[in-house]
């Protein structure tokens, strides 16, 4: 399987890349840019490193307004048939599928308001890829969404939860200078959970409630990948100049820093 061959062009990469990466000019500014939460001692071990990454992506997630991206997500505009859905927010892939997924659904035209109150971004995990040269960042997701429908006095109140998945990278760009990147991002499928906090499970409202989660099911996910993918990458530009060069080093090289559960 390991031709030596191969295994001298390897190591010669590797060497390319630590003398490249000892050489890199750090990128200016963009570290120092936002007051991160930065922890006081310079990650060194491994188990350091994971969570150095994990820290300051959560904390960069949340310094970049992640708890208020999820608190504005347009659902109702959504929900509501002919309420803005070919309109520039959401445009060609997801209003079309609403278009086809409100027609066939009843039901909807019962909300009148829908609120999305708690945002919260719990406990983000870390895998690496066997061969050890990515990093599968686990970023959990949860709200509340407060339905309001005539069909029920009272609001009714569903907790939602959510796994996004990002892969991360170290590639070359052109200048040779090594950087972490965003590879894959998306929600794991079937990964949205539901479930009904508030309110009696009475027939019009279970009927409604799975006009609802069916709708949710198809927008949702995609919704918030389009808005919470790009936030990551903006965060990865953010990080610890140092802890980023460390991380790097070790996916370049294919060494196991994460530690398995
Ligand atoms: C999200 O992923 C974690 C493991 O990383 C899992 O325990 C949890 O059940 C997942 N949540 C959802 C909503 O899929």
């Amino acid at each position: 399987m390991f031709s030596i061959g191969g295994l001298l062009v390897f190591c010669g990469l590797l060497a390319q890349a630590t003398a490249q990466l000892g050489a890199l000019p750090l990128p200016v500014g963009l570290g120092q840019a936002l007051p991160l939460a930065v922890t006081p001692a310079l990650p060194s071990g491994p188990t350091d490193l994971a969570k150095g990454l994990t820290s300051g992506l959560s904390n960069g997630l949340l310094s970049g307004g992640l708890l208020g991206i999820l608190e504005n997500l347009p659902l109702l505009d959504i929900l509501k048939p002919g309420g803005g859905t070919s309109g520039g927010l959401l445009g060609g892939l997801v209003g079309g599928l609403l278009e086809k997924v409100t027609s066939v659904i009843p039901g909807l035209d019962n909300i009148i308001d829908l609120k999305v109150t708690d945002p919260q971004l719990l406990e983000l995990g870390l895998v690496q890829s066997p061969d050890g040269h990515r990093l599968y960042v686990t970023i959990p997701l949860g709200l509340k969404l407060g339905v309001k429908t005539p069909l029920v006095g009272s609001l009714l109140e569903l907790a939602v939860k959510l796994n996004i998945t990002a892969e991360l990278l170290a590639v070359k760009d052109k200048q040779d200078r090594i950087h972490l990147v965003l590879g894959d991002c998306t929600h794991s499928p079937g990964s949205l959970h539901i479930s009904l906090l508030d309110g009696l499970g009475s027939l019009p409202i279970q009927s409604l409630l799975d006009s609802l989660t069916g709708v949710l099911n198809k927008v949702l996910p995609e919704l918030v990948q389009g808005k919470v993918c790009p936030l990551v990458n903006g965060v990865l530009s953010q990080l610890d100049v140092t802890l980023v060069h460390d991380i790097v080093n070790k996916l370049i090289h294919g060494l196991e820093f994460v530690i398995k559960v």
